[in-house]
């Protein structure tokens, strides 16, 4: 129970912090995978997310460069829990006071599955509760709630009468990479775009294009990956209000990801679609992003595609009718997709990614591969497409 303690007491090493990327439900792999190139290699893969042990260090570098996951908890304590009184005091026992002190802010997070308590609202205030009593009964007085942009936010999960109970060490969730200014009308996630990017296994090296690209996420996610941009470059996280904070592990950590930086050949990564408001958000994303000049974008009609050069990555995110169109509408579409990668993109690799399938039939092409993703509460396809 007292695991927290060592947390976030300032100048403390660090060896053993257990955590867990919460990943959108796909790509829990990848973030594993995401984990070892960092230097993490106990990453172990489960539903909606990765559990791994890291030190400081390696937690910063987690949010700092994680491409796929949507937030790091850092698990402070798991306890059996069926009943109100028994969150309370599993909750009590922690060593608040020493996480947050009276004038600083917090909120509580919750989500639970099969449990004896079911209304996540009155798990998130009981909890709440305990954390306030426990800091007024060490510090005299308590800290207020900010459910905004707290200092400290807490998590608890509750699944089979089993409370985990964490620090959210991301704060704002991690898809919010900080070059989105404003959304169109049916954004992809940037995590589900990364997600995307990396099933295809692009590596960089040869064109990658989204002829369908609107505010350009996909775009976006690409080059970054391909430039090494660490994609939490640009925000700020939870952990950066903690009382442990080291600015200078911070700096030194954003500093060497600023030196691995480099810039995109021309052609590389392109995008392109009919609406002209969707590529200004496009462009605009894409300086935001710090890739100014190395994404090209055009106007143009996804029938007219045909791309230059004999291998390359396609990556389409049509519409898909549940909020942008109708369906009746977009099935001459989804028939031309079929068309247009069969006899204009030969030697490239098709991908689509749709949340209808039945207008994915109208593609009329035989997929290599699926993968089942989610862009928030909607199940989608992404779909491969040999083009010889
Ligand atoms: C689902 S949205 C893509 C969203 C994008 N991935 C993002 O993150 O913003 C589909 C896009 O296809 C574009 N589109 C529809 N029909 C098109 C066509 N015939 N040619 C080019 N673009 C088209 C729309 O303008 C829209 O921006």
């Amino acid at each position: 129970m007292d695991k927290a303690s060592h947390i976030l007491r300032p100048g403390k090493r660090l060896s053993a912090l257990n955590c867990f990327a919460a990943v959108p439900r796909g790509a829990e792999e990848l973030a594993a995978a995401e984990l070892a190139a960092l230097g993490i290699h106990d990453a172990l893969p489960g539903k909606g997310g990765v559990a791994f042990t890291t030190d400081r260090a390696g937690l910063y570098r987690a949010n700092l460069w994680l491409r796929t996951a949507s937030r790091v908890l850092v698990q402070l304590a798991l306890f059996p829990c069926s009943n109100p009184a028994e969150l309370y005091a599993g909750v009590f026992a922690l060593p608040w006071h020493e996480l947050i002190t009276p004038d600083m802010t917090l909120a509580v997070d919750c989500s639970l599955r099969d449990s004896a308590l079911t209304h996540s609202g009155f798990v998130a205030l009981k909890t709440k509760d305990a954390v306030v009593d426990r800091i007024r009964a060490s510090c005299g007085s308590r800290p207020n709630v900010d459910t905004t942009a707290p200092d400290v936010r807490i998590n608890v999960h509750l699944h089979k009468n089993s409370c985990t109970v964490s620090l959210d060490s991301s704060g704002d969730s991690l898809d919010r990479r900080g070059y989105r200014l404003e959304r169109n009308e049916a954004p992809l996630r940037e995590t589900l775009a990364a997600t995307v990017v990396a099933l295809t296994g692009w590596d960089g090296t040869i064109p990658l294009a989204d002829p369908m690209c609107g505010s350009g996420t996909i775009p976006v996610e690409a080059a970054l990956m391909a430039a090494r941009i660490a994609p939490g470059l640009q925000r700020q996280f939870g952990f950066q209000r903690w009382l442990d904070f080291d600015s200078g592990l911070w700096a030194d950590l954003c500093a060497e990801a600023e030196t691995g930086i480099r810039r995109l050949p021309v052609g590389l990564v392109t995008g392109y679609d009919l609406d002209n408001k969707a590529l200004l958000l496009a462009g605009r994303n894409c300086s935001k992003a710090g890739l100014e000049g190395q994404i090209h974008f055009f106007h143009a009609a996804f029938q007219e595609f045909r791309p230059e050069g004999d291998k390359g990555v396609v990556i389409i995110n049509p519409p898909y009718g549940k909020r942008l169109g109708e369906e009746d509408d977009l099935r001459e579409l989804y028939c031309q997709i079929g068309d247009v990668m069969k006899k204009q993109c030969r030697g490239w690799t098709g991908y689509v990614l749709t949340g209808n399938l039945e207008l994915a039939k109208y593609i009329g092409l035989k997929a290599s591969r699926r993968y089942v993703l989610f862009n928030g509460a909607i199940e989608c396809r992404l779909l491969k497409y040999e083009l010889y």
